[in-house]
């Protein structure tokens, strides 16, 4: 029997562990391949080929707990799923397996697909209605303003390694530069930076404290909502508020905590990236100052080849449909392989050809959910690593290439380190030393508590969770005016936030 057969005959779908998706069970008869794990964790490129050989556009995959979904694999079917609402919904609560009890309440897959009132989960009108409040306030930032924030923000970091000559890219830089300049926008007390740094990649991580984490970010951004209300200024917390879109309390508070999560973990990842391309592909150091290939081509191309997010969960088919040749059943879940259809060999038959001013890829998404903060990652990436290169003008990579290690999930997949070094600068910033302290410092050794050196405005921050391997803080830490005293995170009232997730997945 094959897996389409058995997965979906009168609407039955196998339990998880059933022997059908381990042997025989994939339509060419060949074995039905989990999306997670080493062997997809390791090479996903090479995975997302193998299956392309195997299945063609749209392969079968398993996730998490042998749950069944469809890979889109090809350019144009990802193109189709995500331009057509109206067969391919953004509302989760449509998968068979949620409706059908299978998704066990402790899924590594729930954090990114449990449905949420954000435009993110809705289609059509809501969708319009909730996407216009973030889209307006998104377009009031000028590209000069961000340039200036990112500006200040990537000096401060680089004063706190200059005048070492060493550098991780990755922690000391990359990691924490979209969320010190995502705070500003929001209207963040800058204090709260390197916490929420810290929090949001723990989030992600998927560790024993991630709930905590959470409950630091949204705790964070209901005190700022609470501040702006009597206080309004020129950000996006206001603007929401302020919205003709009508956004209540608790609509706010998830487009902020989506907002703030979505660009922070892509636009690291990007900055990485890049870096890593430029340090490391000589065509790019040769290009970049001879002026044949620009800064925004590099990132074009790392868009291409290393796209933020690997895949995008997901679209839910709203009835019996047909994508790529596959008989979809209502209620299917499809994940948008957006490496893979950045790699289709119908689009780019050469990997090898760059693709410089090209900006057809699928990094963003496309459709009426496409990312409507691209332009304001691309600044983030784009200045920042254009200022670093020119404060550190000599920046080489310490290691091998072939040293560099990539840690990787059904989702994404990170650099772990980019050591670099250079002619050590402290001449450069001698006033934002210690500015610098607390996102560096924090940076450099895992410090959750490097809050207080950037702070501008007095407000109380709330506390910080526990990150995993957080050690005691350095040296540095002792020019740090001590934090306010912090509330609990949660009251006692509050449902938290995991349960609310739950209790709405049950509906
Ligand atoms: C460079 C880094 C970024 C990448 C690669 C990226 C990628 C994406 C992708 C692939 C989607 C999903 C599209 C879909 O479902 O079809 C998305 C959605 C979204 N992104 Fe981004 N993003 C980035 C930066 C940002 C930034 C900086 C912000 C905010 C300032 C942001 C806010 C959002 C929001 C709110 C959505 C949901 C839109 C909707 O469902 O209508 N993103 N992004």
């Amino acid at each position: 029997m094959t897996y389409e057969e058995h997965a979906y005959q009168g609407g039955l779908v196998p339990p998880p562990g059933c022997p059908a998706h381990r042997a025989g069970g994939g339509p060419g008869g060949g074995e039905l391949l989990r999306l997670f794990g080493p062997e997809a964790e390791a090479d996903p490129a090479g995975f997302y080929e193998k299956l392309r050989a195997e299945h063609g556009e749209v392969a079968p995959v398993l996730l998490h707990g042998d749950l069944p979904a469809w890979l889109v694999l090809g350019y144009s079917a990802n193109l189709t799923a995500m331009r057509t609402p109206s067969r391919f919904s953004r509302d989760s609560r449509r998968w068979t397996e949620f409706r059908q009890g299978r998704v066990a309440p402790d899924s590594p897959v729930l954090p990114v697909i449990a449905w949420q009132p954000t435009c993110s989960f809705v289609d059509g009108e809501e969708h319009r209605r909730l996407r216009t409040a973030v889209t307006d306030g998104l377009n009031r930032f000028d590209r000069r303003g961000m340039r200036r924030f990112v500006t200040r923000f990537s000096d401060q970091l680089i004063a706190g390694f200059g005048d070492s000559g060493r550098v991780d890219l990755v922690s000391q830089f990359a990691e924490h530069l979209p969320m010190l300049v995502m705070t500003q926008l929001l209207g963040m007390p800058e204090e709260y930076g390197p916490r929420l740094v810290e929090a949001a990649r723990d989030l992600v991580k998927g560790t024993e404290t991630a709930v905590a984490s959470n409950e630091y970010v949204v705790e964070s951004l209901r005190r700022t909502v609470e501040r702006k209300r009597s206080d309004p200024g020129q950000d996006l917390v206001t603007w929401l508020i302020e919205h003709e879109s009508g956004l209540n309390e608790e609509e706010v508070l998830e487009h902020l905590r989506s907002v703030l999560l979505a660009a922070n973990e892509t636009t690291s990842n990007l900055i990485s990236e890049t870096l890593k391309m430029v340090l490391t592909d000589s065509r790019f150091r040769a290009h970049l100052s001879g002026g044949q290939m620009t800064l925004p081509d590099a990132l074009d191309q790392v868009l291409w080849d290393s796209p933020p997010f690997m895949l995008v969960p997901g679209r839910w088919a709203t009835g019996d449909t047909e994508l790529g040749g596959r008989a979809i059943k209502a209620g299917d879940m499809l994940l948008l392989g957006v490496a893979a259809g950045n790699a289709d060999p119908v689009v780019r038959p050469d990997l090898d050809t760059p693709l410089f001013g090209n900006r057809s890829h699928l990094a963003f998404g496309s459709g009426p959910h496409e990312c409507p903060g691209q332009e304001i990652g691309r600044a983030i990436a784009e200045s920042g690593i254009d200022i670093l290169l020119t404060r550190l003008p000599d920046l080489q990579l310490s290691v091998e290439e072939s040293e560099l290690v990539w840690r990787g999930n059904w989702m994404s997949r990170h650099l772990t380190e980019l050591p670099a070094r250079f002619t050590p600068r402290s001449e450069l910033y001698p006033q934002q030393a210690a500015g610098a302290a607390g996102a560096a410092a924090g940076a450099g050794t895992g410090t959750v508590g490097g809050a207080g050196a950037l702070a501008s405005t007095p407000s109380a921050a709330p506390a910080a969770p526990a990150a995993p391997g957080a050690t005691v803080p350095g040296p540095r830490s002792a020019v740090r005016p001590p934090l306010p005293p912090a509330p609990p995170v949660v009251p006692p009232q509050r449902r938290g936030w995991w349960s609310t997730l739950l209790a709405r997945l049950r509906g």
